[in-house]
């Protein structure tokens, strides 16, 4: 009886029910699937970082590191960057500001920066300022700092404590792992539909500070791990890997004797280098578990930014004890495996062996921080570290800074770089792809490139360039056996082959041009005066000269062999 009611009720009440016309609410549509995390991939001998399911070319500009700090600061600057062909912007996070008081967290200011980085289609890298940058502890909050029993220390010789947070407590550590988490948690919460943040520094330039001259923390804890045995997972990662240890730590190991076990000073010898490796190896548990805590959260790309070269050779000042360089690499895998890359910070002027130094033993060449500083503008080294490193990212330090943006030079150098992203994308890591680097006024260099050899020579600053400006590079990408684009500032090219076959190169033909969504226009078709007649390719043009949007001074040409 019951059930008979209801249906008689229903179907009364609803005449549209009786005229079969049943109106159904559409499902909502499914959402979007997430685009897939930004990671890192390997392609040939390259690493390449994947956004979106594509390589991307990070093209970035660090901001000072306390403009990151306040969105209302940053409002009328965001978008200088984006008409300077920034694509990344990297940005400093800071402890003390998400975590002003134990466990109580505000990630407003981190907030403002995500939603004002995609309002100008930017990405961000986020710098973690935990508990050191560029060696002192000026980022964890008041209640760590003012605690210095629970979260100690460095000690100096004689007992005296510095501003450092030391490696050897796990309070220290555990503190920066449990905020570091949460900020990974945030990102992850805010962010994992549209993937604006696309990697992680973690800390900044950390290692012991130059002054006070110190090679290693003299606390009790740390002289009782110095005097204690070389941690076993030291040394089976020394000994899986003694073939492939990067030869300065080799060295040392070797000279010691090549022990598989002991303290520090019996496995490493009793010198300076040793106390290095001593602090590389804290510095690196220390920032792996902080690592792996951020990673459990939100596992996007983690890497470490340095500056320095190698061990402080004897009589010379020691500089940042510990920090991940590339003499510590071995250990800093050891140490913190789940570290992607451990990133370049080179203002100098010895860029190409700095770029080289760090690109090695697998290691993706990264430069969070760098100047257009002579001899070498921001054109000259983005082009060198993309075309000869297959370089993850270059960024320019202090983009913000009024001077820093729009700057002819540098939107002249993301524009063209802007423009040959596809291209390099696809060519990294399989040797079709090389650049060099000249002194303006030095001698030409050889490069292999495909089935020919270039001989670039530099031809002094373009027309009435500024020494600033009188530098010489050029990227060289082969499409083909024959085919090639090139582009570049001030270098006449010659070609040879080198591989079997008629052994003279000649010119064809030669576009200038530039690309539009990835399409190649050509524009003027060169030759005559514009290829010395024939005889060489010249990449001339002044930055100044380009139109970033357009005639970036790229060229597409053939070649060919005749005996
Ligand atoms: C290198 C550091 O990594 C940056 O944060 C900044 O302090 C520069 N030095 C100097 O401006």
């Amino acid at each position: 009886m019951r059930l008979r009611t209801i249906f008689c009720c229903v179907l009364i009440g609803s005449p549209a029910l009786v005229a079969g016309q049943v109106k159904t609410t559409p499902a909502p549509a499914p959402a979007a699937p997430a685009p897939e995390i930004p990671h890192l991939k390997k392609q040939g001998t390259a690493t390449q970082l994947i956004v979106d399911g594509k390589p991307f070319l990070m093209l970035g500009g660090e901001l000072s590191n306390s403009s990151g700090t306040s969105p209302e600061y940053m409002k009328p600057l965001w978008s200088n960057l984006a008409d300077a062909h920034v694509n990344t912007v990297l940005a400093g996070v800071s402890w003390n500001q998400i975590e002003p008081r134990p466990g109580k967290f505000d990630f407003s200011a981190l907030d403002g920066l995500v939603r004002d980085a995609r309002l100008h289609n930017l990405r961000l890298v986020l710098l973690w300022f935990g508990s050191w940058k560029n060696s002192w502890s000026s980022y964890p909050p008041d209640w760590v700092k003012k605690d210095f029993e629970r979260f100690p220390r460095v000690q100096i010789a004689g007992g005296k404590s510095i501003e450092v947070l030391s490696t050897l407590s796990d309070a220290n550590r555990d503190a920066d792992a449990h905020a570091f988490a949460a900020l990974l948690r945030h990102v992850k919460a805010i962010d994992s539909q549209q993937r604006t943040v696309v990697m992680i520094q973690v800390e900044n330039e950390i290692g012991l500070p130059s002054e006070p001259k110190e090679y290693r923390d003299r606390s009790p804890l740390a002289n009782q791990a110095y005097e204690g045995p070389v941690p076993k997972e030291l040394m089976d990662y020394l000994q899986q890997h003694k073939d492939t240890l990067v030869p300065e730590l080799r060295k040392v190991w070797e000279a010691a004797g090549a022990r598989t076990s002991g303290t520090w000073e019996q496995v490493f010898g009793a010198s300076t280098a040793t106390a290095e490796i001593f602090m590389g190896w804290n510095y690196a548990r220390y920032v792996g578990r902080v690592v792996e805590a951020g990673k459990a959260e939100y596992p996007i790309p983690m890497f470490m930014n340095a500056y320095t070269y190698g061990f402080a050779k004897a009589g010379e000042a020691i500089r940042n004890s510990g920090t991940p360089m590339p003499d510590l690499m071995d250990v800093w895998r050891a140490g913190a495996p789940r570290v992607d890359a451990l990133a370049l910070d080179i203002y100098g002027s010895d860029f190409a062996s700095f770029c080289a130094d760090y690109n090695r033993s697998g290691n993706p060449l990264l430069i969070p921080e760098t100047r257009g500083l002579a001899p070498y503008p921001m054109e000259a080294r983005v082009l060198y570290a993309f075309g000869r490193h297959d370089a993850i990212g270059v960024s320019l330090m202090g983009v913000e800074r009024p001077a820093a943006t729009p700057d002819p030079l540098l939107t002249g150098a993301y524009g063209l770089l802007t423009q040959l992203a596809p291209l390099i994308a696809k060519h990294q890591g399989d040797g079709s792809m090389s650049a060099v680097l000249l002194d303006p006024k030095g001698p030409p260099q050889k490069v292999k490139v495909g089935n020919y050899t270039m001989e670039v020579a530099p031809m002094g600053g373009g027309r009435g360039a500024p020494p600033a400006e009188n530098f010489a590079v050029a990227i060289f990408i082969a499409v083909g056996p024959d085919e090639y684009y090139a582009a570049g500032s001030s270098v006449s090219v010659k070609f040879s082959p080198n591989t079997p076959g008629p052994q003279s190169a000649g010119i064809g033909t030669v576009e200038e041009g530039y690309f539009e969504n990835g399409r190649w226009v050509a524009s003027r078709q060169l030759a005559g005066d514009e290829t010395g007649q024939g005889q060489n390719l010249s990449l001339r043009t002044h930055p100044a000269d380009r139109n970033p949007d357009r005639f970036a001074g790229i060229q597409r040409f053939t070649l060919y062999r005749y005996q």
